[in-house]
């Protein structure tokens, strides 16, 4: 939700912004903003819609705003529609000051009308301009007095003139921690002063805020993509921390004002895996790049011995074995691979486990203590809700292991362990590359509990180990075969509403082909397990109605096979059309399915990995058929930083 980037440097931070939101502009796309420093002014220009709105309004501006500091903003809308009034950057009353937000400022109500009783005139419906306003007034008390000018360290042997203005940023960010310490909520802040060219200042609480450090320059952004172009040196910043970026470095501290030390990394991927790579849209791209993601979310977890191998774990084995009970939580498409998790942990480690999406979690008081294992799944790692699980987990003692795809975010940070699913920057706003990676970091966590708890006889562990590693190449067989698939859904694109059907672990594949659906191409879709339609759900089935049903193998779980033919036929009597998703040589299903999608033979627990693919693309086809946009659907946001 909203993507942010501040810069400061030698380059024109116009530029610098622009580029950066090009590549954020998947968090959010309401309206968009910069705002730079020039001259002992600020320019500032905000537009709503996408960022080409704005980039066409600079284009037609006599002058475009020259400097080497600046911000940008680009806004998923929380208060207040998505206008030119309310798009980011927000200023103060004297227009010193330009702010833009992330997250929720959750007693603006109160602030604000504190601020009008002062005199402070607020032009937009927006909870982020308080903090501009209140940025005002903290400013001129930290101005009057002469405590925090005192305190400006840094200036060292610098001349008269540049120890001034140290003491001013430094008076700045004194008055922007007193702002911070007075918000409740979730937030990320960036902010630049007229008349501190010397400085860009942040702040994050429950909200992410990555600082990048170049040569004689530095970058804060949402996300490690708003400046992978320019340096891979990134600095984490933690919950309730301000930095302060200058040129020669950045400073960082609590809210009180300490002095704390961010966690350095580097960032391990380059600008062009953040580029489309040819195709039209990056979720194009990124269904094609699953083979090579899932290989490397499995790359050095299973050693040669097939021992599973979890390496960024902070939790000893004994933890694993106290544990008595799983939760898993997470949601949207992560919440489906967490169902897809159950099966198999309850299967191999026999210990109960219960999925939850996140956002009800906390609400409904689950009993939690010590030897519970509470697994967090989240592509950003910064999903509110999941957070939030994640707090309170911990709160309650339980362990919390977090299966993540983003490198220094929140949720991993506030988690006990962490295993990264390594698939690389995912851009298109629908998750599936990262799908495949949670799933299988789920199988992985399921197979080491089973491992350390002796559940499963070493060379059981051995067999799965050697089934797994084969699954990169069955996906890259999958999406070479899908064809099929692409031009089925281009003939569907004006049904009205499609189910999905799945028993056993083919239930959540067909909760996730049902969720892609609605969120690409805007249509009904709905999820069930197969067994389930006619209690109620096969009053929707009509004739010509698309069903897609993800058949079971026929080998090993016969019984659940032939369950579903027999589902299949029902729907079949009531004049759907069926879309049957089998493997190969599963001839029984062939006379029942209108349009037969043939996926490789796996294991049944790592079936998901395969059935998923063809759901993928049928949303994605189905969806440009309608001529939509894969990449931005509307309303949504890649990264959710609001509950
Ligand atoms: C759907 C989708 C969302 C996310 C959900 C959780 O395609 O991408 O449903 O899965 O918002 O996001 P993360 O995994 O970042 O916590």
């Amino acid at each position: 939700m909203c993507g942010i980037i501040g810069y400061i440097g030698g380059q024109p931070a116009l530029e610098v912004a622009l580029a950066g939101l090009r590549r954020l502009e998947y968090r959010g796309y309401d309206s968009a903003g910069v705002a730079v420093v020039v001259d002992g002014g600020l320019r500032t220009l905000r537009r709503a819609g996408k960022l080409a709105n704005l980039e066409k309004a600079l284009a037609e501006s006599e002058t475009s705003p020259q400097g080497t500091v600046g911000i940008g903003h680009t806004r998923w809308a929380t208060h207040g529609g998505p206008t030119d009034g309310n798009a980011h950057p927000h200023t103060d009353c004297t227009g010193a000051i330009a702010v833009i937000h992330n997250g929720i400022i959750e007693n603006f109500a109160s602030l604000r009308a504190g601020l009008e009783r002062d005199g402070h005139e607020l032009v937009s419906e927006t909870d982020t301009e308080v903090v501009a306003h209140l940025l005002e007034d903290e400013l001129a008390t930290v101005n009057a007095s002469d405590g925090p000018a005192a305190a400006a360290g840094g200036a060292g042997a610098a001349g008269p003139g540049e120890e001034a203005a140290a003491a001013g940023a430094s008076r700045l960010t004194e008055a922007f921690r007193r702002v911070c310490r007075r918000l409740e909520g979730a937030f990320t802040l960036v902010v630049v002063h007229r008349d501190h060219p010397d400085v860009v200042v942040g702040a994050r609480r429950n909200s992410p805020l990555v600082v990048g450090v170049g040569a004689g320059e530095a970058f804060l952004a949402s996300d490690v993509a708003a400046f992978i172009a320019h340096t891979r040196s990134a600095v984490e910043i933690g919950q309730d921390q301000i930095v302060e970026a200058r040129r020669d470095g950045v400073t960082i501290t609590d809210f009180a004002g300490n002095q704390v030390e961010g966690r350095p990394y580097h960032v391990g991927w380059d600008a062009s895996a953040a580029e489309k790579g040819g195709h039209p849209y990056f979720m194009l791209k990124e269904i094609s790049e699953q083979p090579a993601a899932l290989a490397d979310t499995l790359r050095g977890r299973l050693s040669g011995d097939a021992e599973i191998v979890l390496d960024e774990e902070r939790l000893s084995a004994q933890d694993f074995r106290d544990v008595d009970k799983v939760f898993i939580v997470a949601c949207g498409t992560a919440y489906h691979a967490g169902l897809i998790a159950k099966y198999a942990i309850e299967h191999w480690t026999r210990l109960p486990c219960e999925v939850e999406m996140a956002s009800e979690f906390r609400y409904r008081d689950p009993v939690l203590d010590r030897s519970t294992l509470v697994i967090a799944i989240s592509q950003s790692g910064e999903t509110l809700d999941t957070l939030m699980a994640v707090k309170h987990a911990r709160e309650q003692k339980a362990r919390v292991l977090a299966i993540c795809n983003t490198n220094g975010s929140t949720i991993p940070r506030e988690s006990d362990a962490v295993l990264y699913t390594r698939c690389g920057p995912e851009v298109g706003v629908a998750s599936t590359k990262t799908f495949l990676g949670q799933v299988a970091a789920c199988l992985l966590v399921g197979l080491y509990l089973a491992q350390v708890r002796g559940v499963l006889y070493g060379d059981e562990v051995a067999r799965y180990v050697e089934k797994l590693q084969a699954m990169p190449a069955l996906v890259g067989e999958t999406l070479a075969t899908i064809e099929p698939m692409r031009a089925l859904a281009r003939t569907l694109a004006d049904a009205r509403a499609v189910l999905f059907l799945g028993r056993h672990v083919g239930y959540p594949v067909a909760l996730e082909g049902a969720l892609k659906l609605k969120e690409l191409a805007y249509m009904h879709a709905e999820g069930f397990p197969a067994g389930e339609l006619k209690h109620g759900p096969i009053a929707l089935v009509e004739q010509g109605l698309p069903v897609v049903i993800v058949a079971p193998s026929p080998r090993g779980r016969s019984h659940l096979h032939s369950k579903i033919v027999s589902n299949i036929q029902e729907v079949r009597a009531r004049g759907a059309r069926t879309i049957v998703i089998a493997e190969e040589g599963d001839t029984v299903v062939e006379p029942y399915a209108e349009h037969l999608i043939r996926v490789p033979a796996t294991p049944t627990l790592f079936a998901p990995l395969v059935t998923t693919l063809p759901l993928q693309v049928f949303a994605c086809e189905l969806a440009l058929a309608r001529g939509l946009d894969v990449d931005q659907p509307r309303n949504l946001a890649k990264s959710v930083t609001v509950e």
